[in-house]
């Protein structure tokens, strides 16, 4: 698929913006603080509900505005769609596709597929396992967008569920009365359901995504593998050999009992998906602590270009977003990478200068500077 016209208003630092996109290569250059990045942030944001920045939707709206809208036009194959999204911070965000407003924004996902890499993906390997979650867990919606609604279950759960605990915890400090655990149980059940479900794609995203992404360093850095992925969860090391949803749901429970009177005295649940991570090994060596900053780069680059692999396989060929990733290259991998990428059906690139975007990936260029696109 490829997006053939954005639309911004009160996005970011823009009031306005109307850019018109061709399917094939697209750079946006400009000095550092000029808008590139919004720009992009915006496609991805289409495709995810999400920045790749931000945690809320507060920032992305225009600093005096209280609102910002998102409009793309999509095609795909022969069928094109237009989305619009209004983000509301504070309240609840809106959608219309085909200007329609019987929809969810939820609905939106699955029109827009981008792999978007960022400097921000460094955090992929050195930050929080939250960012590994997030990283499998956008990509579990990208390739079967009703996930959406599995993941905000899960979240709904676990939410529900951590309020009772949290007044368990609060009743047995107190001395008051014990709880009555039925209510408990029935809320083990809900989360081993979609937790079990959760867990499942999880891992069998990380099964095919270990060998693209292996196949994927070694393009970018080659010698420099092998890499592999494993997943690490709190709910024990069976679940990476369990067969069923059944076996999953079986061991989500088991460990829920196990750590039962922690989680009275915690008031927090303490198994599950949410606490779980990604593994990123190289060489034999955790990457976290131990990679160096080009290798882990490398690496989060790796996870990206085996993103793309994995979505182009499974057809709808998602847009492909390199922001500011030239620059940290040296030549070799920069003329790498471009080579790689090149062929993809549509390929959105932003630098702060011209001389950073490889000769390969000719094609059409926007200038950005001050809030005005403008092609060139
Ligand atoms: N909510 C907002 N309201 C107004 N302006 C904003 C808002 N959020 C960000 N900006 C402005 O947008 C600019 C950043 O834009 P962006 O991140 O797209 O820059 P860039 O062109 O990608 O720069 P760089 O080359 O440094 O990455 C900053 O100047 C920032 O002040
Ligand atoms: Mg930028």
């Amino acid at each position: 698929m490829h997006v053939t016209h954005l639309s911004l208003a009160d996005f970011r630092s823009y009031a306005r913006v109307e850019v018109p996109l061709e399917p094939g290569v697209t750079a946006f250059v400009g000095a550092n603080g000029q808008g590139k990045t919004n720009l992009v942030e915006a496609v991805g944001y289409l495709a995810t509900l999400g920045s790749h920045r931000v945690s809320s939707d507060a920032p992305l709206v225009r600093m005096g505005a209280d609102r910002a809208v998102i409009r793309a036009a999509v095609t795909q194959g022969e069928r094109s769609q237009l989305i619009e999204l209004e983000l509301n911070p504070g309240k609840a965000n809106r959608a219309r596709i085909n200007r329609s407003s019987q929809v969810r924004p939820r609905d939106v996902l699955g029109i827009v597929r981008t792999v978007l890499f960022a400097p921000e993906d460094l955090a992929l390997v050195k930050g929080d396992p939250g960012e590994r979650r997030r990283f499998l867990d956008e990509l579990i919606t990208a390739r079967s967008p009703r996930m959406a609604g599995v993941r905000s279950d899960y979240e709904r759960v676990l939410k529900q569920r951590n309020t009772l605990l949290k007044s368990a915890a609060m009743a047995r400090r107190h001395g008051g009365r014990s709880m009555d655990l039925s209510t408990l149980d029935v809320w083990d059940q809900h989360l081993g359901r979609v937790g079990a479900e959760l867990l499942a794609q999880r891992l069998d995203l990380i099964a095919t995504l270990q060998p693209l992404a292996d196949k994927a360093y070694a393009d970018v850095a080659p010698g420099g593998g092998p890499l592999a992925l494993e997943y690490r969860s709190s709910v024990g090391a069976g679940v990476e050999s369990a067969r069923t949803r059944e076996d999953l749901y079986e061991q989500l429970i088991a460990a829920l009992v196990e750590v039962r009177k922690q989680e009275i005295e915690r008031g927090v649940t303490l198994v599950g998906p949410h606490r779980d991570d990604l593994l990123l090994g190289l060489r034999g060596m955790p990457a976290k602590g131990y990679a160096s900053h080009g290798e882990s780069w490398s690496y989060a680059l790796a996870l990206r270009l085996a993103s793309y692999d994995l979505l182009r396989s499974e057809g709808n060929e998602p847009v492909l977003v390199l922001d500011d990733v030239f620059a940290e290259l040296d030549s070799r991998r920069r003329e790498r990478l471009a080579e790689l990428v090149a062929p993809g059906e549509q390929v959105l690139v932003t630098a702060a200068v011209d001389d950073d975007v490889p000769g390969v990936l000719a094609g059409t260029r926007f200038a950005v500077s001050a809030g005005e696109v403008e092609r060139l």
